[in-house]
């Protein structure tokens, strides 16, 4: 196959990317991206703030125009994201208690209403574990309660029923660290209280900081084992190693629950991190990059 999406579809995959709704006027962009990928995240558009400005009134004409433009070329879409501590809108980040615990619940209900039966696959809940001694991150939403969580998660179910919910967190990719094994034991008493959760995002931003580690393939297999679907989320590598791009593509494709892979943008121009951090598989100008061409081959050896 000659773009991502057919050779990730070979293996019963999808590859996607992650879309800015202020760029869907840039031809070399949406070229690429209608190209290449066959699922699509919202980068900035379906989050709390964009959502639900002011408390009650929801706007989804940023997150429809990125919906309507995948719809129309055939792509399906991940939601991004329900319940998160950041991209809070004012009026919710100055609330506490019980009165933001039922504010996270409308918004929950407030978005899936609108989006009901039109996106298979959310991420309820972002961020959530702090970065280093794999407990809660603190934030005002796990001061309502350390089951807002769970809550977060019942709320979704309840509200559409045929979406897949996600757990969404980075650094949770290296096995022997707190902050993944925090997570893994979350899914794993999810799983044996019945807590509705069909899977683990794995962000995948790697960098010096949190380099990808062979024991990658372990975290995937040790989520999926849990009974739960793995999705590499927001993939970007710093400095843009084809070779590593390669490890995390075969990573994926030796784990059947491995679903499919989402880069976290088109061109190295459009990554939260910088052009000059040469993240992403095309390059400024929209040419492939070698990181490309390294996943296009891994996809197609499977
Ligand atoms: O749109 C406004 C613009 O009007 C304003 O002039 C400008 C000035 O600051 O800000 C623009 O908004 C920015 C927005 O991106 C759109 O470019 C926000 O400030 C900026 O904070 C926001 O950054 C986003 C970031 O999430 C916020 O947390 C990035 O685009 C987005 O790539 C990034 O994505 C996150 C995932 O959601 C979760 N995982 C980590 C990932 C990377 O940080």
């Amino acid at each position: 196959a000659s773009t991502l999406a057919a050779a990730a579809q070979q293996s019963g995959r999808y590859f996607g990317t992650a879309i800015a709704s202020g760029k869907l006027g840039d031809g070399t962009y949406t070229g690429i991206a209608n190209r290449e990928f066959d699922m699509i995240t919202a980068e900035n558009e379906m989050k709390i703030d964009a959502t639900e400005p002011q408390q009650g009134q929801f706007n989804f004409s940023s997150g429809d125009r990125i919906y309507n433009w995948a719809t129309q070329n055939g792509k399906r879409m991940r939601g991004h994201t329900l319940a998160w501590h950041s991209q809070q809108p004012d009026w919710m980040r100055n609330m506490s208690g019980s009165s933001l615990r039922q504010a996270m619940i409308n918004h929950i209900n407030g978005v899936l209403n609108h989006y009901k039966g039109k996106i298979p696959y959310w991420d309820v809940v972002n961020e959530a574990y702090d970065d280093n001694n794999g407990g809660r991150r603190d934030s005002n939403l796990q001061r309502t309660g350390n089951d807002w969580i769970e809550v977060a998660f019942r709320t979704a179910r309840a509200a559409d029923p045929s979406a897949k919910l996600c757990y969404n967190d980075y650094n949770i990719d290296n096995w022997t660290w707190a902050k993944t094994q925090g997570v893994y034991n979350m899914v794993k008493d999810f799983k044996a209280r019945g807590v509705p959760i069909d899977c683990v995002g794995l962000q995948s931003h790697f960098n010096s900081q949190s380099p990808y580690n062979s024991n990658y393939r372990t975290t995937i297999s040790q989520f999926a084992a849990l009974g739960v679907d793995v999705a590499i989320t927001e993939l970007d590598i710093q400095g843009g190693s084809a070779s590593t791009y390669a490890n995390v593509v075969n990573d994926c494709l030796a784990v059947s629950r491995c679903i499919g892979i989402t880069v976290w943008g088109v061109r190295d121009s459009d990554s939260w991190l910088g052009a000059n951090t040469s993240p992403l598989l095309f390059d400024s100008n929209g040419n492939k990059k070698a990181a490309y061409n390294s996943v296009l081959n891994a996809l197609n050896a499977a």
